[in-house]
């Protein structure tokens, strides 16, 4: 189902290089450093494997598509990534840092301070309009509320939404609460930017645009990006593809 396309190329770690051909994505600069890498990566739920010996990296400004069939560890994989799961074995590195021994509370700090992540379901708070929904991460991290709604709708205006930004979810079509959801996600300037199928409840055109602007926005910041993607079309739109089958990353 998630085969590349003709012009796709395998890389070294097994990943496979997308021509992008479609996108108006720019090619990752492969001067960068890996910004995010996994080394080994094993990760077990009781008897279930997880994680069976996975190596990724990313580079700043490149977006790396994690494929595979269901319930074979994409979404295990971007949370031991992201400092949300710990791996039972093996190292994950920010920006030259190992962060897979941190303990909670400095995990929580690593994902608010330097991490972004965009969910299907946009999980926006539904009272709060769109400025104040971006501005809320950097309102927990003590930023002063001014400061923090003026970022937000410099952010949101980056997003093609600088005329919604006092529209609450509700009244934002699912496409631009996406958007809102990649402004907050993008607001704090973070390293490395994980989505687990952010396209999933969108019509193919809207998720299109929405993959582009996510890509787009983040590489053009140097951000490393993770996303989970069912779709083909989604997957071509970012610099490489890895695909994941029983836990390990898989050359077919
Ligand atoms: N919290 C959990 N507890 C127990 N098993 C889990 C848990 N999360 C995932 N799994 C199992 O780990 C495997 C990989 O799941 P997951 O990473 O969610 O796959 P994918 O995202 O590819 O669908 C599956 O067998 C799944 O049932
Ligand atoms: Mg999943």
């Amino acid at each position: 189902m998630s085969h590349p396309g003709p012009q796709t190329q395998y890389q070294q770690d097994n990943t496979l290089q997308t021509n992008a051909q479609h996108s108006n994505v720019q090619h990752a600069n492969p001067q960068h450093p890996p910004v995010l890498a996994g080394r080994g990566l094993f990760k077990y739920y009781g008897q279930v494997v997880g994680l069976a010996g996975v190596d990724v990296s990313v580079r700043a400004g490149e977006a790396l598509a994690v494929m595979g069939p269901s319930g074979n560890g994409k979404t295990t994989l971007l949370h031991v990534l992201a400092g949300i799961l710990s791996p039972d074995q093996g190292e994950v590195w920010l920006a030259g840092e190992r962060v897979d021994q941190l303990n909670d509370a400095a995990r929580t700090v690593l994902r608010r301070r330097r991490l972004g992540f965009v969910f299907q379901d946009n999980q926006l708070l539904a009272e709060l309009p769109a400025d104040e929904n971006v501005a809320l991460p950097l309102m927990v991290d003590g930023i002063s509320r001014r400061d923090a709604i003026a970022r937000a709708r410099a952010t949101l205006a980056q997003v093609g939404l600088a005329n919604e930004v006092n529209r609450r979810p509700g009244e934002l079509s699912g496409g631009q609460a996406q958007r809102v959801a990649i402004a907050r996600a993008l607001v704090g300037e973070p390293q490395a930017v994980f989505a687990d199928e952010p396209t999933g409840a969108l019509d193919a055109t809207t998720g299109a645009q929405v993959i582009d602007l996510l890509i787009g926005a983040a590489t053009h910041r140097g951000a490393a990006v993770v996303v989970v993607t069912h779709d083909d079309a989604v997957a071509a739109r970012c610099h490489r593809v890895v695909r994941i089958v029983d836990g390990r990353v898989s050359e077919r």
